[in-house]
């Protein structure tokens, strides 16, 4: 038989070994055309590279190479354009872009799989794939953190109650809270560029397995790319999918911070609380209770860290005690990655849209910080200011709350004679710290939640941030 007609229904790619046709079944179970042509553009960057490098080391003409690439080019705009006609007997993205470049321009376009296997092109294409998307969910990453920045400015003096065990505990400023979550979410944001530099590495050139005897340059391949370099061994960069992996986890411990952030939102946009407004554009009403407003945003990015976690477990256990070097079970890598991908950049989306529009509602939150007894802490400082030791001053300040809840009285609202009940050195200054004002801005150090150290934290968060955009590749 002839090589351009291999057995009747077997794959043309590789049916030349093969005696009959591929049952209808496993034709459908092991193609993944249907989602990865996901990668189609990638796929064509990636061709158009490797044939480039082939014409530059003599072992395609310029001739073929021009034909190549027009080829290419030409059947990207079909796929832009919506037109391509995608076929799973044709298995994966890759061989239907080759079988078509074929149809195209003949003979030619199957020279253009010389020196190279779907084991090295695929491992790139997620690569090429992946690192254009790290840079767009970076931005919206970026963006969310500059909106948390200026909010935070903005309510650097707006007093709300601080929280151990969700039971008040200490007062501190919005401004603060916000920049705890914006410090989480910098450190993804490194972590998430930490992950991009180990996926800009290049695979091409490894072949299948063991690399090529064609004298290829892979460092032509890779700068045309804009790889950091080509991978240093073919076994391993045809087989790990760690930096998959890697993405996985940076987008878990992200969606963890943000279904934290979610959890708060959504008690304080709550009856109960009532410390945020969240603009109706971010909420939806019920169909049985009409006075409903809920917030399905930061509770659906609550529920789709769930899966997200999924996809992390998937892929580990998919990599798990595999073999080198390439192995089908890769193949499963995609979905999962995709899926990730797109939940990830929704939510930052979300959150990102949404954080600028937050409003707080002041009165509110300081009326809860009021009611909690939260500058207890302050009053036995001020006692050991006084002499008092730390562990009685411990003991007297709880009196005095006990009293407190009694009488119903906040510390704040008991008379000095009130208070020198419980002892005697408490004198008339001991107001200054029992306000709640009093009480943050006693936290005046780096770190702490008064107003004048959240707006230079904030500064300082705008210049990392800064510097931190800068230094992207
Ligand atoms: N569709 C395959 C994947 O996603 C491409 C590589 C297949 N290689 C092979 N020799 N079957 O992993």
């Amino acid at each position: 038989m002839s090589p351009s007609s291999p057995t009747p229904g077997t794959n043309q790619s590789w049916g030349g070994r093969f005696s009959e046709p591929t049952d209808a079944f496993v034709e459908r179970f092991t193609a993944s055309v249907g989602f990865d042509q996901r990668l189609a553009l990638h796929d064509i960057q990636g061709s158009i590279a490797h044939a480039t490098m082939l014409a530059r080391v003599g072992v395609l003409t310029d001739t073929e190479r021009d034909a190549i690439v027009t080829g290419l080019g030409e059947i990207r705009e079909e796929i832009e354009r919506g037109e391509f006609q995608w076929s799973v007997k044709l298995e994966d993205v890759h061989m239907n872009i080759e079988a078509r470049l074929t149809d195209k321009i003949g003979i030619t376009g199957k020279k253009l799989h010389t020196g190279r296997s779907r084991n090295d092109q695929v491992a790139t294409d997620i690569r090429l794939f992946l690192r254009d998307e790290i840079d767009v969910v970076e931005a919206e990453l970026a963006r969310l953190r500059q909106g948390l920045i200026e909010l935070a400015d903005r309510e650097a003096d707006t007093i709300m109650p601080g929280f151990t065990h969700l039971q008040t505990a200490q007062p501190v400023t919005f401004g603060h809270h916000l920049l705890a979550w914006q410090e989480m979410l910098a450190r993804d944001h490194e972590r998430l560029l930490d992950c991009r530099k180990r996926v800009n590495v290049m695979p091409l050139g490894a072949a299948a397995l063991a690399g090529t005897t064609y004298p290829i340059d892979r460092h032509v391949t890779a700068e045309l790319l804009g790889f950091e370099r080509p991978a240093e061994n073919s076994l391993d960069a045809v087989s790990d999918r760690d930096f998959a992996i890697e993405f996985a986890s940076f987008a878990s411990i992200l969606l963890m911070h943000l279904s934290r952030m979610s959890e708060e939102l959504v008690l304080w946009t709550s009856a109960q609380f009532d410390f945020i407004v969240l603009p109706d554009r971010f909420c939806t009403g019920s169909s049985i209770m009409p006075q409903k407003k809920n917030p399905d945003v930061p509770e659906l990015v609550r529920g789709k860290t769930g899966r997200v976690y999924g996809h992390l477990m998937g892929l580990l256990t998919l990599m798990k005690s595999q073999p080198l070097a390439y192995n089908k079970d890769n193949q499963e890598d995609k979905e999962p990655l995709f899926d990730t991908l797109d939940t990830v950049r929704d939510c930052l989306k979300a959150f990102a849209d949404m954080v600028p529009a937050i409003e707080a509602r002041k009165a509110s939150m300081y009326e809860a910080a009021r009611r909690g007894f939260s500058t207890a802490t302050d009053l036995a400082d001020y006692l050991v200011r006084r002499g008092v030791a730390f562990r009685d001053a411990h003991e007297i300040v709880g009196q005095s709350v006990a009293y407190g809840l009694r009488e119903k009285k906040d510390l704040s609202e008991m008379s000095l004679d009130e208070l020198r009940q419980f002892s005697e050195v408490i004198e008339d200054d001991v107001f200054e710290v029992l306000t709640l004002e009093g009480s943050v801005a006693a936290r005046n150090h780096i770190g702490g939640t008064a107003p004048d150290q959240v707006r230079a934290a904030a500064q300082r968060a705008r210049d990392a941030l800064a510097a931190m955009r800068d230094g992207r590749p």
